[in-house]
């Protein structure tokens, strides 16, 4: 056996432990996809990968997200390696780093399917924070009783960056709330299921309303599910160390970081497999 897979939770994470060398294996390949449909949150500790290594890794697993544009600062021959820092951040704009303190998808309101999963691997970390907390919306779904389920079943939900984005900027100019709600604001329905037949919550900070209900008692319902699917049974929280690589399913898993000292010099570097299937 040349990756071994230790259970961290019974619904949430595992550990993988393989040699480096060995990760686009196709027996490790295997099993890491199996891992992955079971555990949702795997991590490699210190395994250490350069950005080769991961996008080979990447396009192991499936056809790698393609980012059509790199942003500025992008290494020209790595422009589907994403860095995720403050130094960095898309156009200079810290938001959209301070977003990621909040409980997201990557992608959910995109017009296009979300990335299936995500790789994440440490560069440089703060001494402070910058935990990465992932929590399960199948489980979140699967123990909801049956009642809730009923409660929830064909709701749809608005998904925008403003919900986010208020939770940052205090008094926010009417022309960055449009900007904000403008095109990225689109319906999804609150339960996912997917092609495979399991069923996960579609929710997080980019929840806005629900469809058709008043906007507190949306709110209210939106924050109690978010309540719910970061119990301590359903999340797992990462704490880094130099060389980790995590990835997760992004069509199962919210996730979010634990804020951290901007001046830290904090560095990630992340990839993506491409989503097949739209949120239905
Ligand atoms: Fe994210």
């Amino acid at each position: 056996m040349k990756a071994r897979v230790t259970p961290i939770k019974p619904a949430i994470g595992a550990t993988v432990e393989v040699d480096r060398a060995d990760l686009c294996d196709p027996e490790v390949v295997e099993t890491v996809r199996e891992a992955l449909e079971r555990h949702s949150v795997l991590v490699f500790p210190r395994i250490g990968v350069s950005d080769a290594e991961q996008l080979a890794f990447t396009d192991a697993l499936g056809p790698r997200m393609e980012f059509g544009t790199p942003a500025p600062g992008t290494d020209t021959q790595m422009p589907d390696v994403y860095k995720v820092s403050f130094e960095e951040a898309l156009g200079g704009r810290k938001e959209y780093v301070q977003g990621t303190f909040f409980w997201h998808i990557d992608g959910v309101m995109m017009d296009r399917p979300p990335s299936k999963a995500t790789l994440l691997s440490a560069r440089q970390l703060s001494a402070t924070g910058g935990e990465t907390e992932f929590a399960s919306l199948y489980a979140a779904y699967e123990e909801l009783p049956e009642a809730e389920k009923q409660e929830i079943e064909g709701l749809r939900v608005f998904h925008s960056i403003e919900p986010s984005m208020k939770l940052i900027f205090d008094d926010p100019t009417p022309e960055q709330t449009a900007l904000w709600r403008g095109d990225s604001r689109c319906l999804r329905p609150i339960v996912w299921t997917h092609d495979s037949g399991r069923k996960s919550l579609v929710i997080g900070y980019s929840a806005d309303r629900v469809e058709g209900m008043p906007p507190a008692d949306g709110r209210a319902l939106l924050l109690r599910l978010i309540e719910w699917a970061a119990q301590p049974a359903f999340r797992y929280t990462h704490k880094w160390q130099d060389g980790d690589l995590v990835l997760w399913d992004n069509t199962g898993v919210m996730h979010r970081v634990r804020p951290y000292d901007e001046t830290s010099g904090r560095k990630m570097h992340r990839t993506s497999i491409a989503g097949t299937e739209m949120v239905v």
